[in-house]
C-alpha cells in the first residue's frame, strides 16, 4: 500500500511516498530556511505563501521519484497539527483536494506523532513497546510514553521554551545566524576541550519536564557582560550545548527507568544535534533508536508512515477535517 505524506507544518514543504509504512519510495523536502534567516525566524505569512508556491512542484517531485503515477497512491495522509495555522492549513486543503479528486481516504497526522514513526522507517523491526519518545524540535520537548500504536501518555514537557527554540534564541544571541541548532552544534564541536563555564539546569516540581528560558537569560547576560568578561563564544556555544543536551537526557532516561521502557526513541529535528546522539547513546542503559538526520528534521515520509498504521487501525479523516494548530499528544 502506497501511502502520500504530507507535510506543512512550519518552514518545509515536504511530501513523500512511503510503502507499508516502512519503505521510502521518494521523499522531497523543500525548505524555506533561507527565505526566513535574514527575519531571524520562521514568518508565519510567508511561510504560507511558499507553501502554496511550492505545493505542486514537490508533489511532481516526489511522484517522478518512484515508479508509480499518481493513481497508485492508495491515501493521503497529512499533517492537521500542531504548527503554524497558516501553513497547516495549505498543506490540509492540498490533501484533502488530492483525496477527494482521486476518491483516496485522507488521514490526520499529530506532527509529534509523525516525528516519533520516523523511527519505523527503513528499518527491519520498529522499536519495541513500551516506548520512551523524547520529541525535541523548534515547537516541543515532550517525554512521550508510548504503549502501542496510536497509544500515548505525555509524561512531561517544556515549560516556556522548546529545546530547539532555545538553540535559535541561543544563536541568535551569539550572532550566528538561523537557524541556530546547526550553528552551535558546529561551534560547540570546534572546542576541543570541555567547557569552562557551567551553566546551570532548571529544576521543576514536575520530573521530566524541562525549562530552557531561566538558561537563555543566563546566556544572554553573559553576553551583555552583566557576569564579568564574557568567554568565547564557542566557550559559551559549547556551555549552553551541554546544559540543554544534559537536561534532555538526564530526564529522558529517568522517565524511561521509571515507566519500563524496552527502548529510547530519538525524534524532532533537535535530535539531529550530536551531543545529544552521543550522550544519549552512552548514559541510555536501554537501545536507544535515532533515525538518519533527515528523517529527523520535517519531512513528508514520517507522516506517511504514521498515516499507514492509522489506515490499518481504520481511522480516516473527513473531508471537513480541520488544523489543529495547539494539538498535542497524550
Ligand atoms: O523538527 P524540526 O525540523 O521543525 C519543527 O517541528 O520545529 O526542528 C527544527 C529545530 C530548529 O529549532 C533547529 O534549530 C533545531 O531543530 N536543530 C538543531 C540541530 N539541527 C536542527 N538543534 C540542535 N542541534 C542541531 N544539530
Ligand atoms: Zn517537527
Amino acid at each position: 500500500m502506497n501511502v502520500l505524506g504530507i507535510e506543512t507544518s512550519c518552514d518545509e514543504t515536504a511530501i513523500a511516498v512511503v510503502e507499508d509504512g516502512r519503505r521510502i519510495l521518494s521523499s522531497v523536502v523543500s525548505s524555506q530556511v533561507e527565505l526566513h534567516a535574514e527575519y531571524g525566524g520562521v514568518v508565519p505569512e510567508l511561510a504560507s505563501r511558499r507553501h502554496v508556491e511550492a505545493m505542486i512542484p514537490v508533489l511532481d517531485e516526489a511522484i517522478a521519484g518512484t515508479a508509480c503515477r499518481l493513481e497508485d497512491i492508495d491515501a493521503v495522509a497529512v499533517t492537521h497539527g500542531p504548527g503554524l495555522a497558516g501553513a497547516l492549513l495549505v498543506g490540509l486543503n492540498f490533501a484533502k483536494a488530492l483525496a477527494y479528486a482521486m476518491s483516496r481516504p485522507l488521514v490526520a497526522i499529530n506532527h509529534l506523532e509523525g516525528h516519533i514513526y520516523a523511527a519505523w522507517l527503513e528499518r527491519e523491526r520498529g522499536p519495541r513497546f513500551p516506548l520512551l519518545a523524547l520529541i525535541v524540535s523548534g515547537g516541543h520537548s515532550d517525554v512521550v510514553l508510548m504503549e502501542g500504536h496510536g497509544r500515548y501518555r505525555r509524561l512531561g514537557e517544556t515549560v516556556d521554551d522548546a529545546a530547539g527554540e532555545a538553540f535559535d534564541k541561543v544563536a541568535r544571541l551569539l550572532g550566528l545566524g538561523f537557524p541556530g541548532g546547526p550553528a552551535i552544534d558546529r561551534l560547540a564541536s570546534a572546542t576541543a576541550h570541555s567547557p569552562p563555564a557551567h551553566l546551570p539546569r532548571a529544576r521543576l516540581a514536575r520530573p521530566y519536564d524541562f525549562s530552557f528560558s531561566g538558561l537563555k537569560t543566563k546566556v544572554q547576560r553573559i553576553v551583555r557582560g552583566e557576569e564579568g568578561e564574557a568567554p568565547p563564544a564557542a566557550e559559551l556555544a559549547a556551555a549552553f550545548q551541554e546544559s540543554v543536551v544534559d537536561s534532555l537526557v538526564t530526564k529522558a532516561v529517568q522517565a524511561a527507568r521509571d515507566h519500563g521502557a524496552s527502548e529510547i526513541v530519538l525524534a524532532g529535528g533537535v535530535a539531529a544535534n550530536s551531543l545529544l546522539r552521543s550522550s544519549l547513546a552512552e548514559r541510555s542503559p536501554l537501545p536507544v533508536v535515532v533515525p538518519p538526520q533527515a528523517l529527523c528534521t520535517d519531512n513528508g515520509a514520517m507522516i506517511a508512515a504514521a498515516g499507514w498504521r492509522r489506515l490499518q487501525a481504520g481511522e480516516t479523516a473527513p473531508l471537513d477535517l480541520d488544523v489543529e494548530p495547539g494539538l498535542r499528544i497524550g
